[in-house]
Order: C-alpha cells, then structure tokens, then sequence
C-alpha cells in the first residue's frame, strides 16, 4: 500500500445504518480513540515510504438537548435518539466547536505518525448555514497529510500550483451520490494520488463509502483497496467499478 486517502465519519453528523460505525461514540474522546486505532491497523500494510491523507470535518457541540433538526431528504442525516453533541455533559461549554480534525490529528501524532501538512480544503459552493446568525459560516475542512517515516514519496507536481491551500468545488454529479450522501470529489482524491501514489502504486481507502477513491484510482491506473462496513454500498461499488472498466 503507497498511500491512504480517506475520509472516515465525521463526528455526529450522519447515520450510515451499520452496526459498529465510527461517528456515534459518546465521547469525543472515545470517536478519537477508535480513529487512531483503526490507523495503527492500517500501519503494518503501508509501504516504508508511504503517507495518510486524512479528510476530516468538524462539528459543534450544541447540547440544546432535544434531538437534532429533522431532514427528510436525508435519511442518513437523521440521527437515532439523542446526538451525544446535543445532550449534556460533553465537557465543553454550549455552542463550542469541537476541534475534532486537531484532536485526531494531535492523537495520530503522538501515536507515532509524522504530521507533515494541515492542508486547507476551501469549498466555496459550500452549504449555508443560514440558521447560524452569529458566527462565519463554514467553508473550509481538513486534510491531514501523514507519513510513516520521515522520508516518503512525494511528487510535488502533483500539487498544481497550490500549496496547503486547495480550492477544490464539491463534484455536482457523483458515482456516490444518490445512495450514499457524503462522497468527496473527484478532484480532491485526483490531487492526493498524483502527490502520494507513484505509478503503478496501490491506494488505500479504510471507508470508502460511495467509493469516489476506488473509481478514481482505476482512472489513474494505481491499483485500490476499499474497506466499507455497511455491505449494500460494497455491492454498489463493485457494480460501478465494472461499468467503469467497461466503459473504456
Ligand atoms: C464519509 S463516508 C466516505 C465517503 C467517501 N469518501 C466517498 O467519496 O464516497 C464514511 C464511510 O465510512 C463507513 N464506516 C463507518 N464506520 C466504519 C468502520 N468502522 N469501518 C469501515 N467503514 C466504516 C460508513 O459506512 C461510510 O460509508
């Protein structure tokens, strides 16, 4: 494996209907633990050279106590029951950003990965926030860049002229879309293999999700992985990546 691009479960932000997801722990803590440990997994199978680059957004920690706004277009969207970020005891004040992609990214440094950049991912199609009047509405995610060692493969070509601020629209038209509800683009994966995976190398993507890595990937001719808990959006993967093969 050369390089992993991912983008795991954001903290209380959706239900991908699988027992055992990431995302719905009771503690901040507890959703950092399982993030870290899911890495030092993945370690052993990453070549000596090889990086992470870790997408991760951020949520707020409301505690308004009752259960989070209905969205009907949405399933994946509703919650089951009480969000730990609206209920009490939480820790930190009411209204408060979490800080979850430094927590994790702090975490995975002291667990012995090499934190090499805290890449900006500037969306500025992004969704309003319309209902937040009192603060900026968000435009921007992480992207954490991880080596293994403090030596890697790096093609900074790759990077086309941006440095650790990247300005890359959400995809209108996903593979993705339609079953699964948080796919990044394509553009985004795109830039992390050209930077992270020399030719021929092999991607690796522990939540794959719509599968946005895998169809990506297979264009770049580098060789994928995906690993996804919830086996309906397997099968749908596997269907897309045959009609892609096909198609050329
Ligand atoms: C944000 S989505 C990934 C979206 C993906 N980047 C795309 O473009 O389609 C996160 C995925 O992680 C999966 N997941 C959650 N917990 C998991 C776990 N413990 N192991 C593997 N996959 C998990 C979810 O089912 C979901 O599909």
């Amino acid at each position: 494996m050369n390089t992993v691009i991912t983008s795991p479960p954001y903290y209380w932000q959706r239900d991908y209907e699988v027992n055992g997801q990431f995302g719905l722990e009771a503690t901040i803590d507890g959703f950092v633990e399982n993030l870290v440990e899911a890495f030092a997994a993945i370690k052993p199978a990453l070549a000596q050279d090889g990086t992470v680059f870790l997408n991760l957004g951020d949520t707020y920690y409301s505690a308004k106590g009752k259960p989070h706004g209905q969205d009907n277009k949405h399933r994946s969207r509703r919650l089951p029951g009480l969000r730990a970020v609206d209920g009490p005891g939480l820790g930190l004040p009411r209204k408060s950003l979490i800080g979850i992609p430094w927590r994790v990214a702090l975490a995975m440094q002291a667990d012995g990965w090499t934190l090499r950049s805290s890449i900006i991912w500037v969306r500025n199609s992004a969704i309003p926030e319309p209902t937040s009047k009192d603060r900026p509405w968000r435009k921007y995610e992480h992207i954490f860049l991880f080596s293994k060692h403090p030596r890697y493969f790096f093609n900074r070509e790759g990077l086309g002229g941006e440095e650790d601020v990247w300005f890359i629209e959400p995809d209108r038209k996903s593979l993705a879309r339609g079953t699964h509800y948080a796919p990044y683009p394509r553009s985004l994966v795109e830039r992390c293999i050209e930077t992270g995976c020399p030719e021929g190398g092999t991607v690796l993507d522990p939540f794959v999700g719509g599968g946005t890595t895998m169809y990506v990937a297979e264009e770049m001719g580098r060789s994928s992985v995906g690993v996804e808990l919830n086996p309906s959006f397997c099968g749908l993967i596997a269907d897309n990546m045959t009609k892609q093969t096909q198609e050329r």
